[in-house]
């Protein structure tokens, strides 16, 4: 296991594709289901960079779609590791959408997941640990912290429920 620390510039991803007609709705427009695919893609590219592991995908932080993409746009996604914690780590994914004609581009989301590093087994492994630097890489980390601590709390408030009686 090579656990030589990274800065998050090692993990920086960028995805790019044109929205087709098979990835939109009646109206024309990218599904809320297929951006969110992407983000989970551009994610967990971005973490693979970092870990070289296997990877699960353990939560995603709320998500909003602040304007729709069309077809014939183009999305871009650019994800970065934000914060490395033992098993876990945090990433940044932006989605932006640009007209192809003119070049305008709009960002329409900004997703936080959480991957968890696992061997061929499923057991957890540790991940490297994140080179911060500058003071804006402190404050990232510092508010990746805050949410995860946030994401723990509420995984336990999730009732279970009873399938089968
Ligand atoms: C994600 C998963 C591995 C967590 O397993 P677990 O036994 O509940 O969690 P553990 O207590 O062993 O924690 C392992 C790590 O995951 C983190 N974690 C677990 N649940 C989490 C959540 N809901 N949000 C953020 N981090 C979480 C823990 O903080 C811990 O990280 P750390 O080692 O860096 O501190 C497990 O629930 C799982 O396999 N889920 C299914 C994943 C999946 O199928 N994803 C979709 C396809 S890839």
């Amino acid at each position: 296991m090579d656990l030589t620390p990274k800065r998050a510039a090692d993990s920086q991803t960028e995805m790019v594709q044109v929205v087709l007609p098979n990835d939109a709705n009646p109206l024309g427009f990218i599904l809320g289901g297929t951006v969110m695919h992407l983000i989970d893609i551009a994610g967990a590219i971005a973490c693979h960079r970092h870990t070289r592991t296997l990877l699960v995908t353990a939560a995603v932080d709320d998500l909003t779609f602040l304007h729709s993409i069309k077809v014939g746009d183009l999305i871009i996604l650019k994800a970065h590791v934000t914060c490395v914690f033992t098993t876990s780590l945090e990433v940044q994914v932006d989605v932006f959408s640009e007209e192809t004609l003119t070049g305008r581009r709009q960002q329409t989301s900004r997703a936080f997941l959480t991957f968890v590093a696992i061997d061929q087994a499923g057991a957890r492994v540790r991940v490297p640990p994140l080179l911060v630097e500058t003071d804006e890489e402190r404050r990232v980390c510092e508010e990746a912290h805050a949410r995860r601590a946030e994401r723990l709390r509420k995984k336990y408030e999730v009732p279970s429920t009873k399938y089968a009686e």
